[in-house]
């Protein structure tokens, strides 16, 4: 066992004396140790702990027998606990959870799980990512469906999203896409309110909302089961800093959704062996053998961010530090905010003189050279710069001073 990973935050529930003791925190992760780091809507750093975890487990396993009974031990435990952790992030069961490997297979399962009919109608907002308005092209092309584009991308408040989103599903909308926390604009979507004001909309069959929750899920505090989404994709390797290669979906009991993905961890099997159905929890979309060692991981991430408070004391956190960098960027000559005011959560878009993507790839490259890390959204055109619970204001201050010097 390495020395990292018996620190005593390997304890989930851990707690700390001294709440966003940030000198403490951040000496935690080797990746900000010398970086103004605004990246973590792209991937969170790994913190010391998760990167020895990781390690040890696989050391472990080899220590076990790679296919012995005790690595079978190991992983079902190892896969229980994340499954139950990611569950309490969510405020859901831990039945609920499809274990994934990343956001976009999430939404894959729920978007082609959905029982498509030529004429069905599926409503996407413009500010989806690439991997999923993929999937939907595809899809629409394949049954026949009809997408809706909603846009969004020009809209900077929440409600005005909410109304936009409910004004363009009609009867035969069978299926809404959407993101929770816009990875562009860095609005949060009103679910609850969403959802009540989408079940009053009379619908020609079932109609159900998924959401791209990439930037979400880590960020701000959540309870799923009071949101009334019927799926909800994840990853772990943004805002909870778990490792690449780990993520999750949420499928509410009850939703209308079958396998696409089907494989030996989805099913059961009889006295023989014989396939004789799928689980009935969330197991039954996943498929095969997976890195699991990267699932303690994932678990000792989270168990790491607990340490520093509770989701919403992240939270708060988080918003704090993103309303300090938007205030201080609205000091720079040259410099445009996208948000007219406080940023819902921690991204803060912001643009450089004409906003060309030239100048801005410019800025990103220019900026990485100094250690400063932010990146270039291409819709609407803009920096993206992130803040965490841990990012502090010496970093935004950074930030801001290499835009002046540059800006002259
Ligand atoms: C909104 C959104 N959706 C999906 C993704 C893709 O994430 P993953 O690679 O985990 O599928 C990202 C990543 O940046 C994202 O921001």
């Amino acid at each position: 066992m390495s020395q990292a990973a018996s620190h005593p935050s390997a304890s989930p529930g851990a707690s700390h004396p001294h709440p966003f003791d940030l000198k403490r925190c951040r000496a935690d992760y080797p990746a900000l140790r010398d970086k103004a780091y605004f990246n973590y809507g792209g991937q969170g750093p790994l913190s010391a702990g998760a990167i020895a975890t990781i390690s040890d487990a696989f050391q472990e396993l080899q220590h076990l027998g790679p296919f012995g009974r005790g690595a079978g031990d190991w992983v079902e435990r190892t896969t229980a606990q994340l499954r139950q952790a990611l569950a309490t992030e969510l405020g859901v069961t831990p039945g609920t959870i499809t274990l994934t490997e990343n956001v976009t297979m999430g939404c894959n399962i729920a978007l082609w799980g959905v029982d498509w009919k030529p004429g069905d109608r599926l409503l996407l907002s413009d500010c989806e990512h690439p991997g999923v308005v993929g999937t939907v092209q595809e899809i629409a092309s394949r049954f026949s469906v009809k997408v809706d584009l909603c846009e969004l991308a020009h809209l900077r408040d929440g409600a005005a999203i909410a109304a936009a989103v409910i004004q363009a599903i009609g009867p035969n909308t069978r299926l809404v896409v959407l993101s929770h926390l816009l990875w562009n604009t860095g609005v949060l979507l009103p679910v609850a309110e969403l959802t009540r004001a989408m079940a009053a909309i009379p619908a020609a069959r079932s109609r159900q909302l998924l959401l791209d929750a990439a930037q979400s899920v880590g960020s701000i505090p959540l309870n799923l089961e009071e949101l009334g989404v019927d799926f909800y994709a994840f990853t772990g390797h943004k805002w909870l800093c778990g490792p690449e290669g780990t993520g999750g979906l949420y499928v509410r009991p009850g939703s209308d959704l079958r396998p696409t993905f089907i494989g030996w961890r989805g099913v059961t099997v009889d006295a023989i062996g014989w396939t004789n159905g799928l689980r009935d929890d969330g197991r039954r979309h996943e498929v095969a053998t997976s890195a699991y060692p990267l699932y303690a991981g994932l678990s000792r991430a989270i168990a790491d961010n607990n340490r520093w408070g509770s989701a919403r004391d992240r939270f708060e956190r988080i918003k704090t530090i993103a309303a300090y960098l938007w205030q201080r960027l609205g000091e720079v000559p040259r410099v445009t905010r996208l948000q007219l005011q406080e940023p819902d959560a921690g991204i803060v878009p912001f643009w450089v003189d004409d906003g060309t993507p030239q100048i801005h790839q410019r800025w990103s490259a220019h900026l990485e050279q100094q250690g400063i890390f932010v990146r270039t959204i291409a819709h609407p055109p803009c920096l993206r710069a992130c803040v965490h619970h841990f990012s502090s204001e010496g970093d935004c201050d950074r930030l801001v001073a290499a835009l002046e010097a540059g800006l002259g």
